[in-house]
């Protein structure tokens, strides 16, 4: 069909009019071209990207090197090399040294061998490999449910759960320093959006009290140890919360799962609940199972859901790499049999965290975790102390505004079962002095 000029100005009318309902567009006429500022289309003006360049100034005006994307060239376990030095490390999560370990670095190479390097396809459609139900099968076992789904990342595990299970009809309820890969996954759910105080309980409880009617499906969202405070929320308050008032409970499990409970098996062993009591287990595979990836673990109802619908988990997205799922399957299953490296890991936890109350630093709420923050409450300190550490041979990431806010600045230490005694004493000593260097550098 051809069209004619007035014919063809009169659909692109009709396009622009439509692109300007359908994006909320700037009043009724919209912008002139001339009008548009550039921080519209040129990347160099996107405030983030200026605002690191801010930060970027900030480290050369007070000569700290920049702390992020250091490049290691070992694994990461209680020591780390970096440029051709080993530093003792407490920035990486192989909370129970699995990653590294020989037997599942072997079992990753095997599955490399047999499989190839990709399983070149959905699962759904023929991405699926015997190593994709060995694993969910071994997850489910390690907590205790009826099945697990595993996905291709951790991050995406929030996303596409809460994104796809919920709509603008429900409510999802999730606590105020929840992951920002929860927070996103309930925004693109679309449900209402409620962040309750951290580990305020009694203000969930009222918020539920108010809201909780007013929806359909309605979820709890929170964390089996925070990943910023390295706290524990109350287990059996959240399921007697959710049993009340007939909603579901969502637990991220990234920290809790291999660290928490006398085998590991996350909070619920923590606290001697059956797993199957959260609705939603989720877990990432890249922490203490040595791979990368994520999983959900609930009913058979739940996780064969999301097998056949969960966009961007298993569908629309390809099978979990063969090396991924076999060192993740080796890991659980190592992990299950050998409980002992829990034990090494909650020892070293509560040295640490003794040692830096001791030293009279700030450990805000951390307990019973592998996650130790030492709060310093100013970005610049917070670097200078990290650059002071890195000098001494310890690797600890600070932690800064927009990820907390600018007065809970901190370094953040991930104890390891690798660690040992005499290297947690030696960075409790050098983390004190080094943060009283930069107070008195910052007073003079
Ligand atoms: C609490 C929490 N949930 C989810 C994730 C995402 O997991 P992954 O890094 O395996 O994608 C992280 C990552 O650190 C996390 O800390």
């Amino acid at each position: 069909m051809t069209l004619t000029l007035e014919e063809k100005r009169a659909r692109v009318r009709d396009l622009l009019t439509h692109n300007k309902a359908t994006a909320g567009a700037v009043g009724e006429a919209g912008r002139a071209l001339a009008e548009i500022p550039e921080e519209y289309y040129r990347f160099e003006l996107w405030p983030a990207y200026k605002s690191l360049l801010s930060q970027r100034d900030t480290m050369a005006r007070i000569r700290v090197a920049n702390p992020y994307f250091r490049c290691h060239t070992d694994v990461s376990r209680d020591t780390l090399r970096i440029d051709d030095r080993d530093y003792l490390n407490f920035s990486g999560y192989n909370y129970v040294g699995l990653s590294g370990d020989a037997e599942v670095a072997t079992a990753a190479k095997e599955a490399i061998d047999r499989y190839g390097t990709s399983v070149s396809a959905s699962r759904i459609v023929s991405g699926e490999i015997p190593l994709h139900a060995e694993l969910e099968g071994a997850i489910a076992q390690f907590h205790g449910t009826e099945d697990a789904v595993a996905f291709v990342s951790g991050y995406g595990t929030n996303v596409s759960t809460l994104g796809y299970l919920f709509g603008p009809k429900d409510l999802l309820l999730h606590d105020s320093l929840t992951h920002n890969s929860g927070v996103t996954g309930c925004k693109l759910s679309g449900a209402r959006r409620i962040s309750f105080p951290h580990n305020d309980l009694d203000a969930l409880e009222a918020l539920l009290a108010e809201n909780r009617g007013r929806h359909e499906r309605a979820c709890i969202v929170t964390e089996g140890v925070f990943s910023m405070d390295g706290d524990i929320p109350d287990l059996p308050r959240l399921i007697d919360l959710k049993k009340r008032y007939k909603a579901l409970l969502m637990v991220d499990e990234a920290h809790s799962a291999g660290t928490l409970g006398g085998r590991g098996r996350g909070i619920a062993e923590h606290f001697g609940v059956p797993g199957g009591e959260i609705d939603i287990l989720m877990g990432t595979l890249s922490k203490s199972f040595a791979s990368c990836g994520g999983y959900i673990a609930g009913s058979a109802a739940l996780t064969m859901n999301l097998r056949y619908f969960a966009p961007g988990g298993v569908l629309y997205s390809v099978g979990l790499s063969p090396a991924n799922s076999a060192a993740a399957l080796a890991a659980v299953r190592k992990l299950a049999a050998q409980p002992g490296r829990v034990e090494r890991l909650r020892a070293n936890s509560a040295l640490f965290l003794r040692l830096a109350k001791e030293a009279a630093l700030d450990t805000g709420p951390s307990h019973d975790s592998p996650i130790v923050p030492v709060v310093i409450g100013n970005s610049i300190h917070c670097l200078k102390v990290a650059e002071r550490l890195f000098a001494r041979g310890i690797n600890v990431q600070p932690m800064l505004y927009p990820a907390v806010p600018e007065e809970a600045s901190r370094l953040r230490f991930f104890i390891t079962a690798l660690h040992r005694p005499e290297q947690l004493e030696y960075t409790a000593r050098e983390v004190r002095q080094a943060l009283a260097l930069a107070r008195a550098d910052g007073a003079s």
